[in-house]
């Protein structure tokens, strides 16, 4: 059966976005006209997805509320002959099943993942992070490749992989390529967070993935890591060390991954997404221009 399940971690804390994260989850943050969460079930659905497994945690009850059909306000827009305003719920109609579970204790995106092994069992399963966007508008369907690579070669995991500046390397868990990189290729190992020196490559972890069950026997024998969270770079690392085939696919050029994890990348995401908004981009770039004027001189 094709890979039509997705888990989306959601429960992290977000503390590098304190304080917009204290009482709301940051994957609900907009950027553009949209919270971070939609793009990302979006993407899911148009990558072939049915099944969308939320890992959530404290504080994250705005998820769930939100891909909920709310059939009151739907009432409300077409009573108040507001019904051009329906449109903006066409995602509560996308063809998809959700279901709900929590991490009970935020015990880092390795253990995340292996709460989601009571519903997932033993098929095959996407994880796509809850906070990052891939490509403008989310138009990637990086995911539908990752899986289409993931069924031909019978791999153990597929993982998504952007390039970045050498200088960033040291921010990412980096791909050891097994030999030529090109859009797919072997992993021969990874590598969280070198030095700049020690970077056997600057393609860095990119948000998405593609797992077999056989992930879950690995992040049960993960030991904790820094502030006792279980790393899913680990588990990867070991899959790869028991001859477990691993490979990278590359983002597309032009389809950036948008992490809304940390409040420079943030501002950039929604920047970008104004700036290139069909409807509002124009103006908004005339405003950037006389902004960009202003502060030309500022530090
Ligand atoms: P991050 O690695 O950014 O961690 O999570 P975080 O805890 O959310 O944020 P900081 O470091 O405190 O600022 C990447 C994705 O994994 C999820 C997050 O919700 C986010 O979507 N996550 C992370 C979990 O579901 N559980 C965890 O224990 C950690």
């Amino acid at each position: 059966m094709p890979i039509d399940l997705a888990v989306v971690p959601v429960a992290g804390r977000g503390t590098r976005l304190l304080p917009l994260t204290k009482s709301q989850p940051k994957e609900m943050l907009p950027v553009g006209f949209k919270p971070v969460v939609q793009y990302v079930v979006e993407e899911l659905a148009r990558c072939g997805m049915h099944r969308v497994l939320f890992i959530t945690g404290p504080g994250k009850a705005a998820i769930e509320n939100h891909f909920d059909v709310d059939a009151e306000l739907i009432d409300h827009l077409r009573e108040s002959g507001k019904e051009e305003l329906l449109d903006e719920l066409a995602f509560e109609r996308e063809d998809l099943q959700y279901f709900y579970t929590r991490q009970r204790r935020q015990l880092g995106l390795g253990h995340a993942v292996l709460c989601a092994e009571p519903v997932v069992g033993s098929q095959n399963f996407v994880v796509a992070l809850g906070d990052s966007i891939i490509g403008l508008h989310a138009q990637s369907q990086v995911v539908r490749t990752m899986a289409d690579h993931f069924e031909s070669a019978a791999a153990a995991a597929v993982i998504a992989f952007e390039e970045v500046p050498r200088e960033e390397v040291v921010h990412y868990g980096i791909a050891r390529p097994a030999g030529e990189v090109n859009e797919v290729f072997d992993l021969e190992d990874l590598v969280e967070k070198p030095e700049v020196e020690d970077a056997p490559s600057n393609l860095a972890v990119a948000a998405r993935y593609v797992f077999s069950p056989a992930i879950f026997d690995y992040l049960r024998k993960t030991e904790p890591g820094k502030g006792g969270e279980i790393q899913l770079t680990d588990a990867i690392r070991a899959l790869i060390r028991d001859g477990g085939r691993v490979m990278g696919v590359r983002l597309p050029a032009g389809q950036p991954r948008f992490d809304i994890g940390n409040f420079e990348s943030y501002f950039q995401a929604f920047v970008e997404f104004a700036l290139a908004d069909p409807g509002h981009g124009r103006q908004i770039r005339e405003f950037a221009k006389t902004l960009l004027a202003k502060y030309a001189e500022a530090r």
